[in-house]
């Protein structure tokens, strides 16, 4: 059964060692390949084993440890990386995800719980056509002018800076996006090209023919040139971009417009979060409410679904506590008025942080992009730890 895949384990501890490799073989599986005591003796044996999982304590000198996981995300696709310790609290483990284990385990390992960790790795390792890890933001309102754009943008800008991962940026207004304008770029292919191509374009090829902003791991895919074009692109065909982006992105941000149409809820349905952006005023409320009922209606989950408040002033004549209230969830973050960098940013086609990294909203981006790669991060865990819950 699991003659395929070879383990290794890395832990100061004997006994813990000792009941991995009791529930490896109780579970089928080849016995480690080899153990470590640590990670310095592992480093090289683990960057150059075959396809396998790596199941690593971190709870001595984590630093090194992580510094490996790392390591393997960045240079072996086919090896994935069980984090084990002691203490599992949430800034641990997310500093283990975001390291690049794929999983978090705490000691002493439950035998259910490691078989159902395995499992799930292997079946991933296996089915390398998709990458389970994947995310998918979209930031949508049927109100026009809110900061959509800006703010999709912006996250997109900073969850690339945040994780080095690989994120993808698509412009959904097929007619006349703002996505290319805001990053000053001239994308040579757009979505129409894309979409036409994307069954024959293999992962470097994808890649060449999105725009990478910068040097950055930021890569675009902006609306088509020709507002004809975008008449033909079909909601299949944005399926079969997201799927095949899915591959190769940690994260894809949407910029999903105002449209309602087939396309716009395909790429709604395929989102794990909708960033629902609003301003405080009443309008924008009804129409907040409004678009709730609309996803009530598509089936989605309250999970699903974060409020944004945009341009946000405290001590406005409405609160955010009126708009819970007339909404039914809470507002999931508020993004300040900042009318002048805002402005300066769009007009010089940079992300806020370039304009003025200490301004108040280039900060709340940050934050922002922080919270959210956190709370996916932790959502990716298939387990139930308590301060999962200090997240949603
Ligand atoms: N936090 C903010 N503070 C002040 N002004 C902002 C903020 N965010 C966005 N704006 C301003 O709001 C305007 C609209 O922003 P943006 O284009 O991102 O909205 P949109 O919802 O994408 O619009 P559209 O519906 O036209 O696509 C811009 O002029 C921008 O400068
Ligand atoms: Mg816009």
């Amino acid at each position: 059964m699991g003659e395929n895949f070879k383990y290794v384990i890395i832990d100061r501890d004997e006994t813990s060692r000792n009941i991995i490799k009791s529930y490896l073989v109780e579970a089928g599986e080849a016995e480690p390949e080899a153990e470590f005591y640590d990670v310095d003796s592992a480093n090289d044996f683990v960057l150059n084993m075959p396809q396998g999982i790596v199941f690593a304590d971190i709870s001595d000198f984590p630093e090194k440890s992580l510094n490996l996981i790392t390591e393997i995300k960045e240079k072996r696709k086919d090896i994935v990386v069980v984090a084990l310790s002691n203490r599992a609290s949430t800034d641990i483990i997310i500093k283990a995800m975001r390291a690049g284990a794929k999983e978090f385990v705490t000691k002493p390992v439950i035998k259910t719980e490691f078989f159902e960790v395995v499992n799930s790795l292997k079946e991933d390792l296996q089915n390398t056509d998709t990458k389970e890890s994947c995310r998918i933001i979209s930031t949508f309102s049927n109100k026009g002018g809110i900061g959509k754009t800006s703010i999709a943008v912006n996250l997109a800008v900073e969850l690339a800076q945040l994780t080095k991962d690989k994120v993808a940026l698509i412009d959904l207004n097929l007619q006349l996006g703002d996505v290319a304008t805001f990053l000053d770029m001239t994308p040579p292919f757009a979505m129409d090209y894309i979409a036409n191509n994307i069954q024959n374009l293999g992962e470097e090829e994808l890649l060449k023919t999105m725009s990478r902003y910068k040097n950055t791991s930021l890569y675009v895919i902006a609306d088509p040139l020709n507002i004809d074009k975008s008449q033909d692109i079909t909601a299949e065909q944005i399926k079969n971009i997201l799927t095949t982006l899915k591959k190769t992105f940690s994260y894809i941000v949407i910029d999903i417009g105002t449209n309602i149409d087939s396309k716009t809820i395909t790429a709604l349905d395929m989102s794990d979060l909708i960033l629902l952006i609003a301003i405080v005023n009443l309008p924008a409320i009804r129409s907040m409410q409004r678009c709730m009922e609309l996803f009530e209606k598509l089936g989605y989950s309250k999970e699903k679904i974060k409020l944004v408040l945009n341009r946000y002033i405290e001590n406005e004549d409405i609160k955010a506590t009126d708009i819970e209230e007339v909404v039914k969830q809470k507002v999931y973050w508020k993004i300040p008025n900042n009318y002048l960098t805002m402005m300066s940013a769009i007009n010089k086609g940079v992300p806020v942080n370039e304009i003025n990294p200490e301004s108040n909203i280039a900060q709340n981006y940050m934050e922002f992009a922080s919270k959210l790669s956190d709370y996916l991060i932790t959502q990716k865990l298939n387990k139930n730890y308590n301060e999962r819950e200090s997240f949603v």
